[in-house]
């Protein structure tokens, strides 16, 4: 009799991420990592000073299951006044262990084993994963490298991968990990199919503030009829350089929040109590931090792209977040994975070949992904060792 396999077939596609195997790759060969999407620098001192006065005051027990009253507030005020969006700080805002658990909630609050659940891919890779624990089953909507440079899908296969089991559509925008930013054409047919389809939307938008050349980041639900279905996700890891902290967030409608919540109580119950009075604060810094922020990023995405395009590869600028993509086959290889295996070796950096957020690996066998949001001094370190690649 073979014996069981200890691991439930549900998680048995998940093995060690490929952001494991790359960084200790990176730590083997002293290469620079590009590969993890984390800044090498720390956020606002004014943020983080309110973390170590919290753990200095005795803010270290459990903070309340849906989040410290002052954090509350503050997502309700920062949603007004970017996003022009409105929630009740007592009912509709829940504080989560990062997006990460934001996500894994709601697809175990709403999924059942025989529901469906429509993304786009490439993916991050934790939402497979979320959706697979929730015993539901995944159809992904291909995003493609447009003449210009950017990512676009197709609404018919978008309206194809909907069917009577589609339970919910989960959204990123600005999106890991191709930088594209969802038009408002574009979100309007996905409102439009919600609507038609009765579907929650779940949406991920970590990268909210991370948004380039004067583009626009517009939630889905601030589309007619949306508010009352989606679940709105985001997080201060990405906006405040704070990724270790994991304090995220969801604002929805009282009865969504309420669900989430009933699952969100058995993962973590609570987490980062000091450090949520100091993500209150962030969210309420000046204009000129968010925008000093996006222009920041802006320029560190196109000196990386630059870069890489002078070393030869082709370069896929992204419109917002921390990642640029390269097509590898301007190398004489279409094989991404087997090129970011070699790299290290070959020119002493690291990148994640983007193969591994694809169901349709064809899709993106060709491409890999650096990360930016790193010194200069680094990125152009980077730079000059791919030049090795030339030889
Ligand atoms: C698209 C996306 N969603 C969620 C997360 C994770 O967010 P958090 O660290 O708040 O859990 C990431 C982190 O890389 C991400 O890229």
């Amino acid at each position: 009799m073979t014996p069981r396999p200890l691991l439930t077939p549900r998680l048995a596609e998940f093995g060690e991420t490929i952001f494991a195997e790359m960084s200790a790759l990176a730590l083997r060969t002293e290469s620079i990592n590009l590969g993890q999407g984390f800044p090498d620098t720390d956020g606002p001192a004014e943020v983080s000073d309110v973390a170590i006065a919290a753990i200095s005051g005795g803010y270290n027990q459990y903070p309340p299951l849906i989040g410290v009253p002052e954090l509350r507030h503050a997502i309700v005020e920062h949603q007004r006044r970017f996003w022009g969006l409105d929630f009740n700080p007592d009912r509709e805002v829940l504080v989560t262990a990062g997006a990460t658990e934001a996500i894994a909630a709601a697809m175990l609050a709403f999924c059942d084993p025989g529901d469906e659940v429509v993304t786009f891919e490439p993916y991050y890779d934790s939402y497979a994963a979320s959706i697979a624990m929730s015993g539901a089953t995944r159809r992904v909507v291909t995003l493609r490298p447009g003449d210009d440079g950017l990512y676009h899908f197709e609404i018919d296969e978008l309206r194809a991968a909907i069917t009577p089991a589609t339970r919910l559509l989960l959204l990123n925008s600005p999106h890991n990990p191709t930088g594209k930013v969802f038009r408002r054409d574009e979100l309007q047919q996905i409102a439009d199919l919600c609507l038609e389809h009765d579907l929650i939307a779940v949406t991920d938008e970590v990268y909210e503030h991370l948004v380039f050349d004067g583009g626009e980041h517009i939630p889905l639900a601030s589309f007619p009829g949306m508010a009352d279905r989606t679940v709105q996700i985001s997080s201060g890891g990405k906006t405040f350089s704070f990724t270790g902290w994991k304090v995220g967030w969801v604002c929805a409608r009282p009865e969504l929040v309420t669900a989430i919540r009933t699952a969100k109580q058995f993962l973590t119950f609570v987490n980062a109590g000091p450090f949520q009075p100091a993500i209150a604060v962030g969210l309420r810094l000046g204009d000129d931090f968010f925008e000093g922020l996006s222009a920041e990023l802006q320029a560190k995405r196109d000196r990386l792209a630059c870069g890489l395009r002078d070393v030869g590869f082709d370069v896929y600028s992204p419109e917002g977040t921390y990642f640029v993509t390269a097509d590898v086959r301007s190398f004489d290889t279409d094989d991404g994975r087997a090129f970011c295996l070699a790299l290290p070796e070959r020119a002493g950096v690291v990148a994640v070949p983007s193969v591994v957020f694809y169901d349709n690996k064809h899709e993106g066998s060709h491409l890999i992904r650096f990360a930016f949001p790193k010194q200069d001094s680094l990125l152009d370190a980077a730079v000059e060792r791919l030049q090795r690649l030339k030889a």
